[in-house]
């Protein structure tokens, strides 16, 4: 009677076991080959592979799983046998229509259960978005099926799918889950965060095209005011990119081929180029300052309304190649391919097809047609609260210097977050790092290479597992050879970094990241010889709200230099100091440099800067 009771009373539990020990609950490790056999899923389209693969130079032992779902969503999961209990996801890049199986590698390396997938189409057969299109022979039935996949379906589909079999596979549960993407793989990255954000414990969001649809706006903006006269050529971008160093690099008080942060550089191509109506290396047409004008300043109406921000100035320059050579000049530039066909395919109700061509976007009219497929391609969510709760964390991205997607629109998106969520809330799970003459996703004349991913990663996982938030991140830059030839911070978003005014500038450790209020500078006198023996004052008024005791200041720099002597107002709202001239580094000799002034200063445990500039006439 007694084991009767019993046996009724744990049936169900039995019941459960079983059924998930056939299907996908957890129970003892399998074999690799006997996994196809347990994936039993209805979203499946036909066989699932699964193969042993051996340990390589660099690559461990381990199981490699490959399959479709329906309709033709491909994926890869890949299961190495010293797993260390986490799943990592990557993310696509472009249109995707490739698994990413290369930046998987890294991942299985460091032992993590990997995954990535196609996002539903196969970019050789279907470029760039023609996928999302059904020609009137039917030939593409899935066509409308397939725009979902890329928006957002697969991705969900093989995150769920890919947890299922490791789970299998390892007969456990997984400890924590990370998506890594960049460009396309970020906006993939903010979908986990805004709309599945009981998936991922952790998710760096690189360089995201989150604004899918005015991204590739956009991205016809910039070729259409290139088209006839505004045309420029490769030639003129060194050019281009000098005068641009020089009225900018000093502004944030280091020459070092790096502008910090370019809203701070007032370029204006019709005053600081030279004019000529035929255009050369060395001076451009008024119709090309135009060009320019329009690209540095973004995308507006016919009546002037801004729809969306432009390029910052900065990636016009060589490293080794200009940013602006690889997205904006070509016949067709990519940003003109890559903006055409998403607008015949994927952004615009009704669809225009293959006979619409990129010079039809009409700026007035058509941002209303593209508002249906917002809906479902756009990241601009800001409310991250469901992901926050869940105790996820978020670090995100971007290079001042990308020329495929505006890192303006990074910063408004997060700026969108900390007006919903405050500061705190939203800086306690979610950070924003802009790197200094980076390109898109990596490469650039800063210190960031897109195989540097694990400097973001590593802090990510820290973050995570262990409550570590991160501060700075050092990136680096090196040479053809390899060797580090520079390393910078980043701050996090707003903070930006100072030279300290002592060390090498290319190490990282004489730098750190402070909070920038502008100040007014007066440097007198006007006109100075850096390198030459001489001395020169700058006076700097703070804003009225801020005040300073001469104990909260830790140093004040100007272009390098650090001040030899400085006092305080009787009020705290004066600063002066006085630097050597020689103490100067690297300003170009001319008139209307700008000389900046750095006051860093500690106040209730926060670093500030106060700062600003002043232009005056430099000689050699
Ligand atoms: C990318 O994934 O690299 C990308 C996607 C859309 C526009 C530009 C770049």
């Amino acid at each position: 009677m007694r084991v009767r009771k019993v046996l009724r009373a744990i049936a169900p539990a039995i019941l459960i076991t079983l059924t998930l020990g056939i299907g996908w609950g957890l129970c003892a490790p399998i074999k690799c080959t006997d996994l196809p056999s347990r994936i039993i899923d209805p979203g499946l389209a036909g066989a699932v592979s699964a193969e042993m693969k051996p340990a390589t130079a660099g690559v461990p032992e381990y199981c490699e799983v490959r399959g479709t779902i329906m309709p033709e969503i491909k994926f890869a999961v890949k299961l190495p046998t010293a797993w260390n209990g986490k799943f990592y996801m990557v993310g696509g890049g472009g249109f995707n229509g490739s698994i990413s199986d290369g930046a998987m590698m890294p991942a299985v390396a460091g032992g993590y259960a990997t995954a990535g997938t196609d996002s539903g189409h196969d970019g050789q057969k279907e470029p760039l978005a023609k996928f999302a299109y059904n020609p009137p022979d039917n030939s593409n039935p899935n066509a409308l099926r397939k725009k979902l996949d890329f928006a957002y379906r697969s991705y969900y589909d093989t995150a769920i799918l890919a947890k299922k079999i490791i789970r299998t596979y390892y007969g456990s549960d997984i400890r924590y889950a990370y998506w890594v993407g960049c460009s396309e793989g970020g906006r993939e990255a903010l979908l986990m965060a805004q709309r599945f954000p009981e998936l991922f414990n952790g998710i760096i969001v690189g360089a995201p095209i989150l604004n899918l649809t005015k991204a590739h706006m956009w991205s016809l903006w910039n070729p259409r005011a290139l088209l006839g006269d505004g045309s420029i050529a490769v030639n003129q971008l060194p050019f281009l990119a000098d005068a641009i160093y020089k009225k900018c690099d000093s502004i944030d008080g280091l020459v070092d081929g790096l502008i910090d942060d370019p809203r701070t550089c007032t370029f204006d191509p019709a005053k600081d180029l030279p004019k000529c109506d035929t255009a050369s290396p060395t001076c451009f047409t008024a119709g090309q300052m135009e060009a320019l004008k329009k690209i540095y300043d973004g995308v507006r109406t016919s009546r002037g309304e801004l729809l969306f921000p432009g390029m910052p100035p900065g990636a016009e320059v060589l490293a080794p190649a200009s940013g602006w050579d690889q997205w904006l000049i070509g016949n067709p530039s990519r940003q003109q391919a890559y903006g055409e066909s998403s607008m015949q395919y994927l952004c615009l109700t009704p669809q225009p097809g293959p006979a619409w061509k990129w010079t039809d976007y009409n700026f007035d009219t058509y941002p209303a047609r593209m508002a249906d497929n917002s809906i479902i391609f756009d990241m601009t969510n800001p409310n991250l609260t469901p992901f926050k709760t869940r105790g996820g964390k978020i670090i995100h991205y971007h290079g001042w210097a990308d020329t495929a997607l505006t890192p303006l629109m990074s910063i408004n998106y997060y700026e969108d977050v900390l007006k919903l969520l405050g500061d705190r809330e939203t800086k306690s799970f979610y950070k924003l790092y802009l790197l200094p003459g980076i390109f898109h996703c990596g490469g650039g004349a800063g210190c960031y290479d897109r195989n540097d991913v694990n400097i973001w990663f590593d802090k990510l996982v820290d973050w995570v597992e262990k409550g570590v938030e991160p501060q700075a991140v050092v990136g680096s830059r090196k040479d053809a050879s390899g060797k580090v030839t520079r390393t910078r911070p980043f701050c996090a978003y707003p903070l930006v970094d100072r030279y300290v005014g002592k060390g090498d500038i290319n190490d990282a450790a004489n730098f750190t990241c402070v909070k920038s209020i502008p100040a007014k500078v007066r440097i007198e006198p006007a006109m100075l010889g850096p390198g030459k023996k001489g001395q020169f004052t700058a006076t700097m008024t703070l804003p009225k709200d801020h005040r300073v005791k001469v104990h909260d200041i830790k140093a004040v720099i100007c272009e390098g230099a650090l001040a030899k002597k400085g006092s305080v107002g009787a009020k705290g709202q004066n600063i002066v100091a006085t630097f050597q001239t020689q103490d100067v580094l690297n300003v170009p000799a001319g008139a209307g440099v700008a000389f900046a002034v750095s006051a860093i200063a500690e106040i209730q445990g926060q670093k500030v800067s106060f700062e600003g500039f002043d232009t005056v006439k430099t000689t050699r």
